[in-house]
């Protein structure tokens, strides 16, 4: 496929050959700096490896010595599009947003996704260093959340959508025409430029603090979403929800000390009443989806809320971080 056709055209500057960055190129020579061009269909770096754009519309930059996990399934990842395209965490793509624009000069200051339907196609490749604001989400999903955020940035701002899931990655490939998305473990190297991006977003992800800060602008924003206790505690008991360990604020401020600088801590309390339908979809976009199917859930909910709505709250906590030094 095409790279104009997607929004990694728009992206390619930031994007590094994941076989030459930080390393040897395979045969022994040390490759420039793995920059990627476009050839036809194929993201190419000088030293002559290729990466395909697939049909989906996204790239797979991980290489052959990286782990294979496979991310979200087909089922999970419908749940979050359908549960998200409700707008029922509308409260949480808003503040990103207005976090994220807070951050980048030219901005406005808040988001409109009606008058955002760019192509980006006036977009020139700057140096990945210079003023072009670029939003980065890890363990993106459907690339809800980054969409939201590039809708309320400077026009010319560009999106990375990273995930390991070809289920998630294919959507997130559509969710807006400034959206690259890249297949790579957010628990390896990167193949992304030092210092290029100037919003980092984590939302209910992996996080790879060295990576991070690596790639992070020196006057860039990280922000972190975490599950808060009591974060969907109407749903936990009847459905046997897995997983969703309330992450302690405290602990990821420590593990983050040496690199990030505490900016903000927002909680966010997003009351719910759903349908079953919804019920179902809520549980099957988290951890819970690995372990169980749809039709398992919804007789669950049915026992448990015979034809009722489902009143839950989602209990959520935003930390902002700057890099140090
Ligand atoms: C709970 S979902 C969150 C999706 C999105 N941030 C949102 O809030 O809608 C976590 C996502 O991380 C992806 N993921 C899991 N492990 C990953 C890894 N090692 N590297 C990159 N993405 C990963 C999953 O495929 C899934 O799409
Ligand atoms: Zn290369």
């Amino acid at each position: 496929m095409d790279p104009a056709g997607t929004g990694l055209a728009v992206v390619l500057p930031v994007l590094r050959c994941p076989a030459c960055v930080g390393a040897s190129g395979g045969d022994g020579a040390l490759h420039a700096d793995g920059a990627l061009h476009a050839d036809g269909g194929v993201l190419r770096c000088a030293a002559g490896h290729g990466f395909d754009i697939g049909r989906g519309g996204y790239v797979n930059l991980r290489t052959g010595r990286a782990r294979r996990i496979a991310g979200d399934t087909a089922a999970m990842v419908a749940a979050r599009q359908s549960f998200l395209g409700a707008d029922h965490y509308r409260p949480l793509t808003t503040r990103l947003a207005e976090l994220a624009a807070a951050s980048t000069p030219g901005a406005r200051s808040a988001p409109n996704p009606g008058r955002d339907a760019g192509t980006g196609t006036n977009f020139r490749p700057a140096s990945p260093a210079g003023s072009v604001p670029v939003a980065l989400e890890i363990g993106a999903g459907t690339g809800h959340h980054l969409a939201g955020v590039l809708a309320a940035l400077p026009a010319g701002a560009v999106g990375v959508a990273v995930d390991v899931s070809k289920y998630a990655l294919r959507r997130a490939a559509r969710a807006h025409p400034r959206i690259g998305a890249v297949a790579y473990d957010a628990a390896g190297p990167w193949p992304v430029a030092d210092g290029c991006v100037s919003v980092l977003l984590d939302v209910f992800a992996p996080r790879n603090l060295a990576e991070m800060r690596r790639v992070l602008r020196p006057d860039g924003l990280l922000i972190v979403v975490t599950p808060e206790p009591g974060h969907l505690a109407e749903l936990r008991g009847p459905l046997g929800l897995v997983g969703m360990q309330p992450d302690k604020g405290d602990r990821l401020d420590e593990r983050t000390a040496d690199r990030f600088a505490p900016a903000a801590l927002e909680r966010l309390d997003i009351p719910l009443v759903l349908s079953a339908d919804e019920a179902v979809d809520l549980a099957l976009m988290g951890p819970t989806g690995h372990h169980r199917t749809a039709e398992d859930l919804r007789d669950q909910v049915e026992a448990a809320w015979p034809g009722r709505r489902v009143a839950v709250t989602v209990r959520l906590a935003v930390r902002c971080y700057r890099p140090r030094g």
